[in-house]
């Protein structure tokens, strides 16, 4: 009698917990959104950081369409530093495709994603630090930050927001992110690491984490280039031997002049490539886009290298200029991307209306429960307004005492990514000297190979996407999906 008393007490306190994401922050309807009904819960709002100063994190949370109460829950970060982690929402693996307005800067209209990251997963899109995409805070010195701080305030966004949906406590946690995120994704995994270790409240799951084309360490990320750019064809054998023996394989940190003007000789054979996907064009302005189309002679199946796969077509890559080549991440203050001296600060090779025009709808803003522009500010896809510290080193050792604790790491590139090549992540991941279990394989999908892998002990891959840029998921789509879920399961990719 007093057992089945227990046991339906603890029934009816698990029942309780199982309703308690906040009512309050469900998002019911969004404008732009008129296909049917929102095929899995959807909440959005803000977590508080420190009060005092009105530091306030936006996160958007979409359950999963699967089994949200089993399937893993995946927190995911754009990179920059400074960019918002809406680029992965709208443009990678959220729930919606965007079609564009047909009026400059109108709505866009909404379909269901069939790749969407929730298929399997429920994921936490958050825009952090403070200062990025919907994030603000009060007091603009909130708006100096770097690497050590973003991770210790990501880590409390994660205990408080556990604290609002104490369901998905339970569920395999993970951590996943791009670009710089390479930076967020160890350093904050190592504080919830810190933090399980230290018996902190609430018990976060933490299993592993993944990083795309991930920032990772100034010098294998800083020599990775030279090697990526022989490889496919983008410099001759005579400048490569030319640049390599100058340099003598060191190509980070220029030893002489002689190296130094033979690197210039690279980045000048390179300089009007698309630095996120050399296959893709990259427009310098409005009007070189029209001159590129009307003069293309190149046979029509040349000129759809690269072109994304998604149904619609959601971004077209055009003004601007590349990211200064052999920019590696160094020690200390990033330059903002208006500092860059691209002219407008917007990210090179990008255009992101269909983002900005939905972000600063007001109508929209209020439907995912965020602030108004006068409050929060303008959504730009990567912000001038914070001021970030490269401060927290290398990573490799972040990976290297993460993955011996039993923490999964999977390391994925987009292989015709200049930005952040594979080179670097290949080099790097063989690096850490562990036992190779899986050796270099293709991997399949749709009886096609997908790209490749190598797998190493202490459950640390590596994993390749063939024909994939930057933002892995924008250009393949399914193949993305593919090796995420596989991964996430734990099952061979
Ligand atoms: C932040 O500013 C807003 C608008 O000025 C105000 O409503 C809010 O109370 C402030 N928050 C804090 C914590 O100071
Ligand atoms: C803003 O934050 C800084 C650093 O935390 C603090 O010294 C300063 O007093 C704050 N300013 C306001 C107006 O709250
Ligand atoms: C630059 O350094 C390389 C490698 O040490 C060397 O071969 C080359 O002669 C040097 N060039 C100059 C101009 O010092
Ligand atoms: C890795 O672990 C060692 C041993 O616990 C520790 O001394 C070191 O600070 C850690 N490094 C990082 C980057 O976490």
């Amino acid at each position: 009698m007093k057992l089945v008393f227990v046991f339906l007490a603890v029934v009816l306190t698990l029942t309780s917990v199982a309703e308690s994401a906040p009512n309050s922050a469900q998002v019911t309807r969004l404008p732009g959104f008129d296909d049917g009904t929102i095929p899995s819960k959807h909440y959005a709002g803000y977590v508080n950081l420190n009060e005092k100063s009105g530091k306030n994190l936006f996160y958007y949370f979409v359950e999963s369409e699967g089994n949200p109460a089993k399937d893993p829950l995946v927190l995911w970060l754009n990179g920059g530093p400074g960019c918002s982690s809406f680029d992965g929402f709208v443009y990678e693996h959220g729930p919606f495709n965007f079609e564009a307005s047909n009026v400059a800067g109108g709505l866009p209209k909404l379909h269901l994603n069939p790749y969407s990251w929730s298929k399997v997963s429920s994921v936490i899109y958050l825009d952090s630090p403070a200062g990025v995409g919907l994030s603000y805070s009060n007091n603009t010195s909130d708006y100096i930050t770097g690497d050590l701080k973003t991770a210790s305030d990501t880590h409390t966004f994660l205990l408080k927001w556990f604290q609002l949906y104490p369901e998905f406590l339970s569920n395999p946690f993970f951590i996943a992110g791009e670009s710089y995120a390479g930076v967020y994704v160890p350093t904050l995994a190592s504080e919830v690491a810190k933090g399980i270790d230290a018996d902190v409240k609430p018990k976060i799951n933490l299993k592993g984490y993944m990083v795309g084309n991930g920032v990772t360490d100034t010098v294998f990320d800083g020599n990775a280039l030279v090697p990526f750019a022989h490889g496919m064809g983008l410099i001759s054998d005579d400048i490569f031997q030319e640049v390599n023996s100058a340099c003598q394989g060191i190509y980070w940190n220029p030893v002489n002049e002689s190296c130094e003007s033979k690197l210039s000789k690279v980045d000048k054979v390179l300089d009007d490539l698309n630095i996120y996907d050399i296959l893709e064009p990259c427009y310098h302005s409005q009007s070189a886009l029209n001159i590129v189309t009307e003069k293309n002679r190149l046979p029509s199946s040349f000129r759809q290298l690269g072109e994304t796969e998604r149904p619609l077509p959601v971004r077209k890559r055009m003004f601007g200029r590349s990211w200064p080549l052999r920019a590696p991440v160094k020690a200390g203050r990033i330059p903002t991307w208006p500092e860059l001296g691209l002219g407008t600060g917007e990210v090179p090779c990008t255009n992101d209306e269909i983002a900005t025009a939905w972000l600063n709808n007001e109508a929209v803003r209020s439907a995912i429960h965020a602030q108004p522009q006068n409050v929060a500010g303008s959504w730009d896809l990567c912000t001038g307004r914070i001021s970030f510290y490269h401060d927290a080193g290398s990573m490799i050792n972040y990976h290297r005492n993460l993955t011996t604790k039993g923490y999964r790491a999977l390391v994925f590139s987009g292989d015709h990514d200049m930005c952040v090549p594979f080179t670097g992540s290949q080099a790097w991941t063989r690096s850490m000297g562990y036992q190779v279990i899986d050796e270099w394989r293709p991997w399949y999908f749709n009886e096609q190979v997908a790209g490749y892998t190598q797998g190493y002990a202490n459950d640390l891959t590596f994993l390749t996407v063939k024909g994939a840029g930057h933002t892995v998921p924008e250009y393949k789509p399914q193949e993305a999906l593919a090796f995420y879920s596989r991964w996430l399961a734990g099952s061979r990719v």
